[in-house]
């Protein structure tokens, strides 16, 4: 499920009162969430019960989507607040999560209290058994009463405080000493809906007017991006089907302008799918670009997305770091590895991910990236430019990645990004960004 509107709209109004039932979104909801806590992602477990949730009617199922992600986005606040209320731990997973469907919606949306109650004894009752009904409407009637200690308690932990594992919060701490509060603080909030303008069809400053003349508010945001100051969907976006604009976050957007292709040139867009980076070098320069990705699936998007903005690749199939499935032995000049990460610098937009990491996860894909990047530096002009990119906060798949590379590789020179926004390589998640790390990496004539 891509969010691309914030989810105001969707927040549910007077709901209860004229027979909505809000009781089937949230079952739908919870049959969403359980398979993410099975290890499903959002998109994955949504993509399944599409048949399910467009059954619902638009309204339930913008209730349904919200429900989804601020439940995730708020789970460890969520799960802090009930715990004191289910003393004894044997309460069925279903009726838990029912309850923080319930507690997301009575805490953090506009849908009346009582209402909420009354349809989660419902769907307690369809999803289990009757007889449960009594006790969903005790623990939420308690939550409701004690409310304000039960913030104050969760207040105690960082789980509860930051809805993230606590081992994330951790490692945040550590790797962003003056940064760790924003960062996950950030992660709480609805992301930000930016627009990249294609440049081949329109100017930034021609699309602002005409945004202007269909009331979509707006702003100049980065190089070439135009944030909506209200959510949209991508029907109303004008020109968006002839190509005018993508949907890109203002971080993603520095790597386009970061690797700088010019025109002739031949490069690399290492890991692909599903095209965002790949489209957007295509519209910066007439070069030829190879977008590669192991995922033949994830691929079809890249082709799909090139066709709306009528744009050209050669598209390839193949693990990056095993050239000889797919190098032809002629060096490019500039290369993109948007390296396969955990994602961390991007948890406002896919909340499911904090809660299906392990600890263990940074130092696996930190392997990973390393196999790809020296895989991948063989195929680099002497001369040559590589833009090493991850949405990850994680030290391990930023700069020690780097480092490690650089003590290894004596033909790698590292070059400064001159830019404010930009923090040793990372973009650290604000309003209007999400959280990336960047490192251009020379390669030497010589080599
Ligand atoms: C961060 S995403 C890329 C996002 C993309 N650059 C964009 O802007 O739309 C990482 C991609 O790396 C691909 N990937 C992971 N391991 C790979 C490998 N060994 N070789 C090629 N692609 C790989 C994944 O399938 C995934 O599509």
């Amino acid at each position: 499920m891509t969010e691309i509107k914030p989810s105001k709209s969707a927040h549910p109004r007077n709901l209860g009162g004229g027979g909505e039932r809000l009781d089937l979104a949230q079952m739908l909801s919870v049959e969403l969430l359980q398979q993410v806590y099975a290890g499903s992602s959002l998109d994955a477990a949504t993509l399944k019960a599409m048949t399910k949730l467009d059954a619902l009617g638009p309204h339930l199922k913008a209730v349904c989507r919200d429900v989804c992600y601020g439940v995730l986005r708020h789970r460890g606040r969520i799960r802090a607040l009930l715990t004191p209320l289910l003393r004894d731990d044997n309460t069925q997973e279903l009726l838990k999560t029912l309850l923080e469907v319930a507690v997301y919606q009575i805490a953090y949306t506009r849908t009346a209290s009582h209402a909420v109650v009354d349809h989660a004894v419902s769907s307690a009752g369809a999803l289990a058994h009757p007889a449960v009904g009594g006790f969903i409407n005790a623990v939420l009637r308690n939550f409701i009463r004690q409310r304000e200690e039960l913030e104050l308690e969760a207040n105690r932990t960082a789980e509860g405080r930051y809805s993230h594992p606590e081992w994330w919060v951790r490692r945040m701490k550590r790797d962003h000493p003056n940064h760790w509060k924003q960062i996950l603080e950030t992660a709480q909030t609805p992301p930000p809906l930016t627009l990249r303008v294609n440049e081949r069809k329109t100017t930034r400053e021609a699309y602002l007017n005409l945004l202007e003349q269909h009331s979509i508010e707006a702003n100049p945001i980065g190089v070439s991006g135009v944030h909506l100051t209200h959510g949209v969907s991508v029907e109303h976006i004008p020109h968006f089907f002839d190509g005018w604009v993508s949907v890109q976050d203002a971080a993603a957007q520095w790597a386009g302008h970061l690797l700088a292709p010019k025109d002739g040139e031949r490069i690399l867009d290492a890991c692909a799918a599903p095209g965002g980076k790949t489209a957007h070098l295509l519209e910066l320069a007439d070069i030829q670009l190879s977008a590669l990705d192991h995922d033949s699936q994830r691929l079809e998007r890249v082709k799909h997305n090139l066709d709306r903005l009528s744009l050209e690749a050669t598209i390839v199939c193949a693990d990056a770091a095993h050239l000889d499935a797919w190098w032809d032995g002629i060096a490019f000049d500039r290369i993109l590895l948007d390296a396969p990460c955990t994602g961390s610098g991007v948890t406002r937009r896919h909340p499911d991910i904090r809660w299906l990491r392990r600890s263990a996860d940074p130092s696996t894909m930190a392997v990973q990236q390393a196999r790809i990047l020296r895989a991948l530096w063989r195929t680099l002009k002497p001369g040559g430019t590589l833009l090493f990119v991850t949405c990850s906060l994680f030290a391990e798949e930023g700069p020690k990645i780097v480092q490690g590379f650089l003590t290894e590789q004596d033909d790698a020179r590292l070059i400064h990004i001159d830019s404010s926004k930009f923090e040793k390589g990372w973009i650290i998640p604000d309003v209007l960004h999400d959280g990336f790390f960047y490192a251009i990496l020379k390669r030497s004539c010589k080599s």
